[in-house]
């Protein structure tokens, strides 16, 4: 890469929407795929509700090559919260884009099954159907519930368009066509002409983007990334967006400087040695969470409550750690787990165990310039117990009051290595060290328990808010370790998240 001044450079960014390359010069970094959409092209199919990802309104599907299945991929995102220079080099489609020369087998059982009534919510409801459609040719009851977890309907209520979600696999797709033909089939023509035009928009140097002296720069390598935090030390970091884009959207903040990570090969990348998970800090939440829970499978249901598929197919594990937030889901978990990140500054790394990264409120130990490169999880021993408890007011989409993460090995009947942590208890994620001490060394009984529980005042000292009050978060925060108890134990059943009851 050119290790000159890189805000000289004023690239187009380029991708593809119903079928013809899109090339934009002057576009604000800031300026979110909706806005776009909605004011600049008209395309006014896709609505805005909350302009934060919380109500599906303004979803899209974005897809790009997947090199290693030699796919094209598509996943739904939140437009509202999506920064248009991180289109590059993608597929968008939209609404409008499902309507061609007839009805796409969505749109065509909405229809049919009365999915919709004043239609507000329609459109985000049908591009995560789309996306459903285009990933899982079989979905279960739980798949659809899901799939459609972040859209809100206020009339016609969710069971005609769970309805339509299971009868549009009986709809007839077009011919050769990959939007209308379901998730499963042979890779087609029209597939691998999307795939040759997106390949031909790759760049052999990082995108820089400038408008009015905002700068959006986009690396492809860690080397690249190197050079652009040396030269631009207090540039904001993106990789989601998720966190980042409600500051533009709700609190009226510009970004003078981003720098994303998403297209950066190296951070996207997962690997599981002899000992461990490596996650790279650009994976999304969908795909990080498929790989823990391979390993971890009772984090499931945690990771089912995490948010919404949009919103986790744009999110990362890296942002989530990195962003600090005293009641983000997965770091209770990460602590149990003992995991450690490695962090990048320039061309050096280092390792800091995440017990100890959290400095104080929404702060952490990166210095300027320094990012979260990877996270690194031990493997669990075929011995350990390992939970993790959400507790929030709604069970989707909803942020946690409480969420409580344990692991115990036991050596015969004594605790062998226990952990135990919080967030939603205090103003970092972290570990209640003398509920821990209470038990270790100690027979896994449930009189240990209850006196560990107790210790659990001493740990935290929980603050009132519109979430919970202090006593309902000691109170849960004391029962969470009772139930992991007891599910331990065999005495209670997991819970088993089937929905459609
Ligand atoms: P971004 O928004 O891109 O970044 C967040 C912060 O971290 C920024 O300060 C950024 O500069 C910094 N950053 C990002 N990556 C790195 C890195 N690699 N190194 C250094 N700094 C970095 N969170 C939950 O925990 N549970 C939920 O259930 C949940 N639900 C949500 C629902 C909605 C509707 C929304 C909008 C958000 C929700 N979130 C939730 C919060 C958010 O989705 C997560 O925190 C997410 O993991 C953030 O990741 P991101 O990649 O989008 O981060
Ligand atoms: Fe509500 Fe985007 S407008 S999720
Ligand atoms: Fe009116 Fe869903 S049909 S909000």
């Amino acid at each position: 890469m050119n290790s000159g001044d890189m805000s000289v450079y004023r690239d187009t960014v380029r991708f593809v929407l119903d079928g013809r390359v899109v090339e934009l010069r002057d576009v604000d970094p800031n300026r979110t795929v909706l806005q776009f959409l909605r004011e600049d092209l008209r395309l006014t199919g896709t609505k805005e509700g909350c302009a934060e990802g919380d109500c599906g309104a303004c979803t899209v599907v974005i897809a790009d090559v997947d090199e290693a299945s030699g796919r094209l991929r598509a996943r739904a995102i939140n437009s509202c919260i999506c920064f248009v220079p991180t289109l590059d080099g993608r597929e968008l489609f939209t609404v409008e884009s499902l309507a061609g020369h007839d009805l796409h087998p969505v749109q065509r059982a909405m229809i049919t099954q009365h999915g919709s009534q004043c239609g507000f919510c329609t459109p985000g409801f049908v591009m995560s159907l789309f996306a459903l459609y285009k990933t899982n040719p079989q979905p279960s009851r739980r798949d659809i519930d899901d799939a459609l977890a972040g859209n809100l309907c206020r009339c016609t209520g969710y069971r005609p368009i769970i309805s339509a979600a299971t009868s549009m696999y009986r709809e007839a797709p077009a011919d050769n066509d990959w939007m209308s033909a379901p998730a499963g089939g042979e890779v087609g023509d029209d597939e691998r002409c999307r795939m040759k035009r997106l390949r031909a928009l790759g760049r052999d140097r990082p995108l820089a983007v400038e408008w009015q002296q905002r700068h959006f720069f986009s690396p492809r390598s860690l080397d690249e990334l190197a050079t652009l935090t040396e030269q631009y030390p207090r540039a904001t970091v993106l990789a989601g967006g998720t966190d980042l884009a409600l500051r533009v959207t709700k609190q009226s903040h510009e970004f003078d400087m981003l720098i994303y990570l998403g297209n950066i090969e190296e951070l996207k990348s997962v690997g599981v040695t002899d000992t461990r998970l490596e996650i790279g800090a650009a994976v999304s939440l969908s795909d990080a969470m498929t790989l823990i829970v391979k390993h971890f499978p009772f984090l499931e249901a945690l990771f089912l409550r995490f948010a919404s598929p949009p919103i986790r197919n744009a999110a990362t594990l890296g942002g989530n750690v990195a962003n600090g937030s005293p009641i983000g889901d997965s770091m209770p978990a990460l602590l149990a787990l003992d995991a450690e990140l490695v962090l990048r500054r320039g061309h050096s790394t280092r390792m800091v165990p995440l017990a100890g990264f959290y400095t104080g409120y929404r702060k952490t130990a990166l210095l300027p310039g320094e990012i979260v490169e990877r996270i690194l999880i031990p493997l669990p021993t075929a011995t350990e117990q390992i939970r993790s408890y959400k507790v929030s007011k709604r069970f989707d989409q909803d942020i946690s009051a409480v969420c409580g993460a344990y692991r115990l090995r036991l050596a015969g009947d004594t605790i062998d290595e226990v952990r135990v942590a919080y967030g939603g208890m205090a103003e970092i994620p972290r570990r209640a060290r003398h509920c821990e001490q209470a038990l270790a060394g100690q027979a896994w009984t449930e009189p240990v328990v209850r006196s560990a529980m107790r210790a659990l005042d001493l740990d935290f000292t929980p603050i009132d808010d519109m979430r919970a009050t202090r006593d309902y978060r000691q109170e849960v925060c004391r029962n969470l370790l009772l139930r992991f108890f007891l599910q331990s134990t065999g005495a209670q059943a997991d819970e088993v998240y089937t929905y459609g009851r």
